[in-house]
């Protein structure tokens, strides 16, 4: 239906502001995509030593994908879906950065959290019991990601949130793609390379 396809693009358009380019740039700290993994995401916007910026871009990433489900939630669950995928889909493959985004952890967090607060809740608590553990962000994202759908699942039909198991195949879909875009970050990861939480490293 034209809701249908307009919530996947909303989500799309929503998911498509490349919030960490555009905090590090009007910081005066050139292109993120020149400094350490080369991603657009908080986790190498905390390598530029700015805190702050990486904070507000994990918060701004997360925040555009639950509002893109907010906003469509109101049209049903299919639309809230498309929405939900659509802003992931925008903040990997950006029309306006040449389809090259980031990985998609925050927005997949974000439309999560707007979708089902315990699956975003589930998540982020995964991904800080394996951040606290192993200083990794994408070991823990890699995590959060394949728990994703058992969290999902396992919440069932938890009242009050997108039905499943609808739910649980599009943040099994999500949880895939963001894998998908970690090729660089598994490479190092099993070269026992990967940097912590913070530190310098080369893309
Ligand atoms: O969410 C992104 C994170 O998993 C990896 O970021 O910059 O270390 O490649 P980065």
């Amino acid at each position: 239906t034209m809701v249908a396809i307009l919530a996947g693009l909303g989500g799309l358009l929503l998911g498509s502001i490349p919030f960490g380019l555009l905090l590090t740039r009007a910081a005066g700290l050139g292109d993120i995509r020149a400094i350490g993994s080369g991603n657009i995401g908080a986790t190498n916007v905390l390598r530029t030593g700015r805190k702050d910026l990486a904070i507000a871009t994990l918060l701004l990433d997360g925040g555009k994908g639950a509002l893109a489900v907010i906003l469509a939630a109101p049209f049903g669950p299919t639309a809230a879906a498309l929405a939900a995928g659509g802003a992931v889909l925008g903040h990997m493959f950006t029309p306006w950065l040449a389809f090259q985004g980031g990985k998609g952890m925050a927005t997949a967090i974000g439309v999560s959290l707007a979708m089902a607060w315990p699956l975003g809740l589930g998540l982020i608590l995964v991904w800080l019991l394996m951040a606290a553990i192993f200083r990794i962000s994408s070991l823990a994202a890699l995590t959060a990601c394949v728990a994703a759908p058992v969290i999902s699942w396992l919440l069932a039909d938890f009242p009050g949130l997108a039905p499943h198991p609808e739910r649980t195949l599009l943040i099994a879909i999500v949880g895939v793609l963001v894998i998908l875009r970690h090729p660089d970050n598994i490479r190092r990861l099993l070269a026992g390379t990967e940097p912590r939480i913070g530190r310098s490293n080369k893309g």
